[in-house]
């Protein structure tokens, strides 16, 4: 069984950068790290509000930079991967020994091509909530999809992740929908922004012209000015990450609470 929606895996170029600026511009806390020589392979998993993001680099340039995969805790690797494969998601990596050593891996594709990393492993890395003068919580992670219902029906159907709320999008003649498991949310979104499938961070914030004042104060420069949120509700802004990763800040409930 699919248990949990443990990371956004990031391929970096530069991960000293990265970190920098996950835990200084947001607060992120580097919470393991490790680095496998005979690859060339450094991980960093660093703890941003409830959530985790793992920041991959490669020496080898073996694969793009950018934002990568969605890592889900499995509790029985082989028989959640045989099942997924079975249904039709193309297989990638077949259940092995993770990279990192830390306990076992698979990898295949979701709909439109979207790297699934399962993990079956017992590394429990966050805890809480770290916090920060601004940011309350990763409200989602934003999945361009080509194709709502068939995202949708993997999503929840091969991953087991339940609907926190789903919006119709009139216009676009489809439907914007979250999906969690329990604090990690999946915003299934049309292709609306460009650039890549896995596209954003939503983070929480109480308010976006403070949190703008404060990410230029320690030197930051975001995307440009606050915005009225799609939907009416609070205010929205961004930065992009050094990979170009956007990060999205709202001050608006968190999409689990309301
Ligand atoms: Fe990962
Ligand atoms: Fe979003």
């Amino acid at each position: 069984m699919i248990r949990e929606l443990n990371h956004l895996g990031i391929v970096v170029s530069d991960l000293n950068r990265s970190v920098d600026f996950y835990t200084k511009l947001l607060g992120a806390k580097k919470v393991w790290e490790t680095k496998v020589e005979a690859s060339g392979m450094e991980i960093a998993y660093l703890q941003l509000a409830q959530g985790l993001v793992e920041l991959l680099f490669f020496a080898d340039g073996a694969l793009p930079i950018g934002a990568n995969h969605f890592g889900f805790y499995s509790d029985n690797l082989d028989e959640d991967f045989a099942r997924i494969v079975e249904h039709g998601a193309e297989p990638v990596v077949e259940p092995r020994a993770a990279g990192s050593g830390a306990g076992r891996q698979a990898i295949l594709r979701g709909p439109d091509g979207v790297s699934i990393e399962l993990l079956q492993r017992d590394l429990p890395l966050r805890s809480g909530t770290v916090p920060h003068p601004h940011i309350q919580a990763i409200d989602h992670f934003g999945l361009q999809a080509s194709d709502h219902d068939r995202a949708f029906d993997f999503y929840t159907g091969e991953l087991g992740m339940a609907v926190v709320k789903q919006i119709p999008i009139s216009a676009l003649a489809t439907t914007l929908s979250y999906l969690h498991h329990g604090e990690d949310v999946v915003e299934i979104c049309p292709d609306i922004h460009g650039g890549p499938r896995l596209h954003h961070i939503a983070l929480a914030v109480d308010d976006v012209e403070a949190v703008l004042a404060y990410l230029v104060s320690i030197g930051a420069v975001p995307d440009g000015p606050a915005r009225p949120a799609a939907g009416g509700v609070g205010r929205i802004a961004s930065v992009t990450d050094p990979d170009g990763v956007v990060i999205e800040f709202i001050d608006r409930p968190r999409v689990l609470e309301v």
